[in-house]
């Protein structure tokens, strides 16, 4: 299984996606270092801002807390797909999905 990340300089990179772990820690063991994640994914840094641009049929993400709502609530650069990659666990049906990652604060 894998996704797609494209990095801020427009690259893409597929990357090997372990089903259990979240995005994030996806993204960071594919050695794409972009993503800072400064506080290791407990919620409170919001330094692994994406966007999900594409999700495949049937897939569905898990529902965002009132803490990364607010979080992302406090970017710049806050879209409607946005979400705070450490909060999003990678499942089967996610085989295939497109994120990007979003501008730096
Ligand atoms: S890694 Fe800090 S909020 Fe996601």
């Amino acid at each position: 299984m894998q996704f797609t990340v494209k990095t801020r300089d427009g690259d893409l990179h597929s990357v090997e996606a372990h089903v259990g772990l979240s995005l994030m820690e996806n993204i960071r063991s594919a050695g794409i270092e972009e993503l800072l994640a400064i506080c290791g994914g407990s919620l409170s840094c919001a330094t692994c801002h994406i966007y999900i641009e594409n999700l495949p049929g049937g897939a569905e993400l898990s529902s965002k807390s009132q803490d990364e709502e607010d979080l992302l609530e406090a970017s710049d650069y806050l879209k409607p797909n946005s979400r705070l990659s450490c909060q999003v666990v990678f499942q089967p049906p996610m085989d295939g999905m497109r994120i990007v990652v979003a501008p730096d604060e």
